[in-house]
């Protein structure tokens, strides 16, 4: 694989990593808030197809093979090809050899068994991001699949040993209880050290968890709920993935090359896999669940033209389900893994209109994501009532500990890197210990853009930058970004499970160069 020469992306404010570590100082780089986050273009090596060709791809439901005591489903990681730019063979690795990967649906409160296969040439780690999960199945990085054709030791890491790592070969079974709201999760690899690559090559799918509760409301169903999971990616000129592993061969040396230490950005946008791609709908409400998928990406997304009288976005859920009520929205700001749920009514434009999904953040390919098409009318029962969830409230008098965390570059074994509270990751060290049952308030502050996921639980921002949260802050988040020198208040139940989770930085270049730590639930 070769590559152009990277090109600074924004305002040549981009320092690297290294020199804010050198410097010793987190220097808020304000006019980065309205760029795409933290990063750097990676430009591909052929020509880009035109927008608004391909259609949209609807990742296939899994089924399951037994339904008895719980669903049982069997996934295979492995390798295949894909046609993602049109005429073009990309080598792809994939959950069921596809990218996305199947969806599962589940029911809230019944198990998921997800037996997955590792047919890949390194090990993996399957992480259900957003569920409620106990330690043992909730994907912790050294909690290895090795390769069904064999791994040598040899192979492992930069030495670094975890004696709680519970390591497979070949194939193991994942359980997810579920005991969770409805909600958009997804799943993806979270092997230490080589997430952000092994994520590119494919392996991301959607889970999507229902419940009566949401059954009830009357929610646009069937073929007008679409996933969308939006990423970026770059090609390289034979058509392969583009990214600037250290190690090609995702074996040895985790990390990317310095210029990118801050975040990968492609020039290619794919939704479902495809790019820009085009969607034809009736003149109805339609459900979209939004999940920035992107390593390092944030969009602003917004619709052009903007429905008459605006609030084209009606959202009605946040990262971990439904918000109480619904809100409207003219744009959306979206950082990696966070996920929106939003209504729009195509019944506000006159068939006939391209509505097309832009990124207010992007700049020629970059600011457009897809296209819907109003093709027709059609009759729309569906509703989005003014009530939509009971949000049992979580207040600050609850809260037993209060705990400070920053988010930073910092040298990373001799290397620029990220680090949290001062450390990098290393699998023994534990950054809290909440007892079960408790509920605390973590503060996060950030020099750049963070944002900042936290696993087994969802919280509520209690304030961001010393003021109330904001307009895109409601309902029960996982993952919540952090602007450029913006702190970040949010308070969360550790109930359901002991055991140890990581909390990290889901920039997945981010954390890979170790921007995640440990927590115990005691
Ligand atoms: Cu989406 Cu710890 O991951
Ligand atoms: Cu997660
Ligand atoms: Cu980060």
């Amino acid at each position: 694989m070769s590559r152009r020469l990277p090109r600074r992306t924004f305002l040549g404010l981009a320092g690297g990593a290294g020199v804010l570590a050198a410097a010793g100082i987190a220097a808020p780089r304000l006019l980065a808030q309205g760029a795409p986050g933290t990063g750097e273009l990676l430009r591909s090596g052929l020509p880009l197809p035109e927008p608004y060709r391909v259609p949209l791809p609807i990742p296939p439901i899994l089924r399951p093979q037994r339904t008895a005591d719980a669903d049982h489903y069997t996934i295979t990681q492995r390798t295949a090809t894909a046609e993602i730019l049109p005429g073009v063979r990309t080598p792809i690795w994939g959950y069921e050899g596809i990218f996305p990967g199947p969806t599962i649906e589940s029911r809230r409160d019944r198990t998921v068994v997800a037996h997955h296969r590792n047919e890949l040439p390194v090990p993996t780690v399957v992480h259900l991001h957003g569920g409620h999960t106990p330690a043992e199945s909730d994907g912790y990085p050294t909690d290895l699949v090795l390769p069904r054709s064999g791994w040598s030791a040899a192979h492992a890491g930069h030495g670094m040993v975890d004696a709680r790592a519970r390591i497979s070969n070949g194939e193991r079974d994942y359980v997810f209880p579920l005991r969770q709201r409805a909600a958009t999760l997804w799943y993806h690899d979270h092997r230490m050290d080589f997430t952000g690559p092994a994520v590119y090559r494919g392996l991301a799918g959607f889970h999507l968890v229902r419940d009566d509760e949401e059954d009830a409301l009357g929610l646009p169903s069937g073929e007008r709920e679409l996933p969308l999971m939006i990423a970026d990616r770059s090609f390289d000129e034979h058509g392969e993935f583009a990214y600037p592993s250290l190690d090609r061969s995702l074996r040895t040396t985790p990390g990317v090359e310095s210029a990118y230490v801050e975040g990968v950005f492609g020039d290619v946008i794919l939704v479902n896999g495809a790019p820009w791609p085009v969607h034809e709908v009736a003149a109805t409400r339609y459900r979209l669940r939004l999940l920035n998928g992107s390593n390092a990406r944030r969009y602003d997304l917004a619709l052009d033209p903007p429905p008459p009288g605006g609030g084209g976005f009606v959202q009605i859920g946040a990262d971990q389900g439904l918000l109480d009520a619904p809100r409207a929205h003219d744009h959306l700001p979206i950082a990696p893994a966070e996920r929106y749920d939003v209504v729009v009514d195509f019944g506000r434009y006159p068939v006939g209109t391209e509505v097309t999904l832009v990124n207010r953040l992007g700049t020629g390919s970059t600011a457009q994501v897809m296209r819907f098409v109003v093709a027709r009318r059609a009759a729309d029962d569906s509703r989005v009532p003014a009530k939509l969830s009971e949000i049992p409230p979580l207040t600050r008098e609850q809260a037993t500990t209060t705990r400070d965390f920053s988010f930073r570059a910092g040298a990373v074994h001799g290397r620029s890197g990220w680090v949290i509270g001062g450390e990098p990751f290393s699998p023994d060290l534990m950054s809290a210990s909440p007892r079960l049952g408790d509920t605390e308030i973590w503060r996060f502050v950030a020099d750049i853009h963070h944002p900042v996921h936290l696993h087994l639980v969802g919280f509520r921002i209690l304030s961001r930058g010393g003021r109330p949260p904001g307009p895109f802050d409601g309902g029960i988040k996982d993952t919540v970004d952090l602007a450029p020198g913006e702190s970040v208040e949010v308070i969360a139940r550790f109930d359901g499970y002991r055991g140890r989770y990581v909390f990290h930085c889901h920039n997945a270049e981010h954390e890979d160069m170790a921007m995640m730590t440990n927590f115990e639930v005691v």
